[in-house]
């Protein structure tokens, strides 16, 4: 409603003008475009939840049918051997499973908010956790990881599971992408930086295809044959990297190798921050 004054010759006033809109048609236009963006956002939250928990999905049923074949050819002498090995497949299978429970804790999380999570990740205790599944992967592919020394970096400000993820998602697109030529390296390190800490993930691959290097961290960008990559791994990394105030950064060459780099916030004890304010 806009109400105007009216006033004669003399400035005096006479009346008042008045205009009504019915704006109740242009409200529930704008109300539609937000649930459909609402929509949209679910549908994306739920295609990277399902993202993410195909990968320890795929650990569980590998490890699984392995316990399977062992069981069926087990004999007499062997039973010692066979026993360790079991002990080591549940180990990974009951990881696997919590990290598939702290992903979906993670999206109800989303949706209401509900606990604090400890927000302090150690870099070597997140490749400590990751690296013995992804090593299997990487001699399938006959790529050798090359873990750099990281004992005394400090501990970053980031969820440990969403740094497994970014890191799992980063080596895993390395060793996918050396699959086909048969061989290759990854090395991995970390660096202090100030009150940065910087985490490589640098290999020597065929280098990032220029038909996706300027999407590369949108939703649904691949080179990957349909069934085989979703496009989600990087946009994820990118989402969690910004949710903690970092920062990601790629250079690759073709032919020579892709480095990857992410750039977290080294995490302060309380009690260093308040003496320091
Ligand atoms: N280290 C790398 N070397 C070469 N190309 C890469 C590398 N990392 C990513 N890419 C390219 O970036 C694209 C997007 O990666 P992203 O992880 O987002 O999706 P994806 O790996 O294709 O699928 P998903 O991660 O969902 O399985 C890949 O398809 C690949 O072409
Ligand atoms: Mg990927």
């Amino acid at each position: 409603m806009t109400l105007s004054q009216l006033a004669d010759s003399t400035g005096q006033p006479i009346g008042t003008v008045e205009i009504s809109r019915d704006i109740s048609q242009r409200r529930a236009l704008m109300n539609q475009v937000i649930q459909s963006e609402r929509l949209a956002a679910v549908g994306r939250l739920a295609a990277g939840v399902a993202h993410e928990i195909n990968n320890p999905l795929a650990v569980i049923a590998e490890v699984a049918g392995y316990l399977e074949d062992v069981l069926a050819g087990i004999s007499g002498d062997e039973k010692v051997n066979v026993e360790r090995e079991f002990q080591e497949g549940l180990t990974t299978i009951a990881a696997h499973v919590n990290r598939c429970r702290d992903i979906t804790h993670r999206l109800l999380g989303f949706a209401r908010k509900s606990e604090a999570r400890l927000e302090v990740a150690d870099v070597n205790a997140a490749l400590d956790e990751i690296l013995p599944f992804l090593e299997k992967e990487a001699r399938l592919a006959n790529v050798r990881i090359h873990r750099q020394d990281a004992a005394n970096i400090p501990q970053v400000s980031i969820e440990e599971v969403q740094l497994e993820e970014i890191l799992i998602n980063l080596i895993t697109n390395s060793i996918q992408a050396m699959t086909k030529r048969g061989h290759g390296n990854i090395w991995l390190a970390a660096a202090e930086d100030g009150d940065k800490v910087i985490l490589t993930v640098r290999d020597d691959g065929p280098g990032i295809d220029e038909s996706v290097r300027d999407r590369l961290f949108d939703p649904f960008v691949s080179t990957k044959p349909q069934g085989q990559g979703t496009g989600l791994g990087l946009s994820i990394c990118y989402g969690i990297v910004k949710r903690y105030d970092g920062e990601i950064r790629v250079e690759s060459k073709p032919a020579e190798g892709t480095t990857f780099q992410v750039v977290l916030r080294v995490h302060h004890m309380p009690s260093r921050n308040k003496s320091r304010s």
